[in-house]
């Protein structure tokens, strides 16, 4: 069964294929789907984006489908930068500008707790969708360590750990991270799904207009 991971972002595409390791499962890049459109992330929550973004490329490809919307919330920041995680420094997405604003609007706090947070969409070839989460949560540092992971990486150090998720091996990130725990959930759900043909899911289809 073919199962779609609606990312262009090369290094989530890298730890959802490491993660999830689905048995009979041929797990398809975007770019095996020349036609299907960029989805706009205009969703106020992770969970909103993960679904649009799943059903509405599902519905298209005619394919089952798996979707992630992810980020950092940081306490004192009161959840900022959120569900803006990827543009919190604006456009196009620069890592490193989002590392420097993060560390800026930290300057004066002491308190630095942190979480990121994965919300992972699963979605039928007809356009019904289940979710699961997961979070990790750590501490903000002070200046950027490490050189691996990707975007706000080489400021995290999640509860437990003295590196950052850019020093670790990435082996050890994809046990702890917010997307491992989600994706964890995932497979199971997918083992639920073979069996149910998910016959009871909810349906995120947009209606059709009454016919003249
Ligand atoms: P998304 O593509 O809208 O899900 O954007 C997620 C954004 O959150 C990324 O661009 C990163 O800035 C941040 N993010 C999500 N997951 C991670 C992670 O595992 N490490 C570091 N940053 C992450």
């Amino acid at each position: 069964m073919k199962l779609l991971i609606a990312s262009r972002n090369r290094h989530k595409i890298e730890e959802i294929r490491a993660i999830l390791n689905l048995p009979a499962v041929d797990l398809a890049d975007i770019e095996a789907f020349p036609n299907l459109p960029e989805v706009v992330e205009d969703g106020h929550t992770f969970q909103s984006n993960a679904v649009k973004k799943a059903v509405t490329l599902a519905l298209m490809a005619r394919v089952w489908t798996l979707a992630d919307d992810s980020g950092l919330e940081v306490d004192a920041l009161t959840g900022a930068p959120g569900v803006q995680s990827a543009r919190y420094a604006g456009e196009p997405v620069n890592y490193e500008a989002n590392n420097v604003k993060l560390l800026e609007a930290l300057r004066d706090h002491e308190v630095r707790t942190a979480r990121f947070r994965c919300v992972v969409a699963l979605a039928s070839a007809d356009g019904r969708a289940q979710i699961v989460d997961g979070t990790c949560a750590g501490k903000i540092i002070h200046e950027c360590r490490g050189t691996g992971g990707f975007g706000y990486d080489p400021l995290f150090v999640p509860d437990g750990y003295d590196q950052t998720f850019a020093e670790m091996d990435p082996s050890l990130k994809n046990q702890l991270s917010h997307r491992a725990r989600a994706l964890k959930q995932a497979r199971e759900l997918w083992g639920e799904l073979l069996a149910s043909a998910a016959p009871s899911w909810p349906s995120f289809r947009k209606p059709r207009p009454p016919r003249a």
